[in-house]
C-alpha cells in the first residue's frame, strides 16, 4: 500500500462487567438519587448551568473517595483504563494514572452537554447507568478539525478513518473511554426518562 493512515484518535467502548451485576447498578443508582437529593450547591450550580439536569460536576467531584459503591467501580473502570495506556502505547515510567475526579450527571428530557474537553487530563470517559430509550449518543470530533482550513467536504461513503466525527450510542454497563483533549458533546436528552452516567478523569503523577 503507497498510503497508510498514521496519528489516529482512539476511542475505547466496552462493557465494564464480563456479566451485568443488578445489584451493584442498584446500589449505585440509588447512591446517585441520594446524592442529588442532598447535593444543594449542586442544585444552584445546574440552576445556573445545566438545565434540565442534574450533575455534582460543580459540587462534588470525589464520589471515587466517599462512596464505596464509587470506590468499587473505580477499581473495575481501572483495568479498562489499564489496557487502554497499553493500547495507547504510553510509557508511564514510575508515574501512576490516578482517577481525580468522579462525578454524576441525570439528564432529563432536553438537558444538553454542549462541545468541551478535560483540561489538566490524560484519560477521561463514562460510564453509563441508565440508557432509556431516546437516550442522546456521544459525538466525538477530529480533534484536527480547526485545522482544514480550506479544505473540501468529506463525500458521501466517507472511510471510518477519514470521518470528522463519529457518535457512539450509549448502553447501561458500558464504559467509553478517550484522551482527554478530545472534543466531546452530548445532544439534547430526547427520552422522557432520565439518562444516568458518571463520568471521570485519570491524570498520571
Ligand atoms: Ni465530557
Amino acid at each position: 500500500m503507497p498510503i497508510r493512515p498514521w496519528f489516529p484518535t482512539l476511542i475505547y467502548d466496552a462493557p465494564l462487567l464480563p456479566r451485568p451485576d443488578a445489584a451493584f447498578t442498584r446500589s449505585l443508582m440509588d447512591d446517585c438519587r441520594k446524592i442529588r437529593a442532598h447535593d444543594r450547591a449542586g442544585a444552584r450550580w445546574c440552576a445556573q448551568n445545566y438545565p434540565a439536569g442534574y450533575t455534582s460536576y460543580g459540587s462534588m467531584t470525589n464520589l471515587h473517595r466517599t462512596f464505596s459503591t464509587f470506590m468499587d467501580l473505580e477499581k473495575q473502570i481501572r483495568r479498562h483504563v489499564m489496557r487502554f495506556v497499553r493500547r495507547l502505547d504510553m510509557d508511564l515510567g514510575q508515574g501512576k494514572l490516578t482517577m481525580t475526579d468522579c462525578w454524576v450527571n441525570m439528564m432529563s428530557r432536553f438537558a444538553v452537554h454542549s462541545l468541551h474537553l478535560h483540561p489538566l487530563s490524560v484519560i477521561s470517559g463514562t460510564y453509563y447507568l441508565s440508557t432509556p430509550p431516546g437516550s442522546s449518543r456521544i459525538r466525538f470530533e477530529d480533534p484536527r478539525l480547526d485545522k482544514f482550513m480550506g479544505a473540501p467536504p468529506k463525500r458521501t461513503g466517507v472511510r471510518d478513518e477519514n470521518r470528522q466525527q463519529v457518535a457512539y450510542d450509549v448502553e447501561a454497563g458500558r464504559v467509553i473511554l478517550f484522551e482527554s483533549w478530545l472534543r466531546h458533546e452530548v445532544a439534547a436528552q430526547r427520552g422522557r426518562a432520565e439518562r444516568v452516567s458518571i463520568s471521570f478523569n485519570y491524570d498520571w503523577r
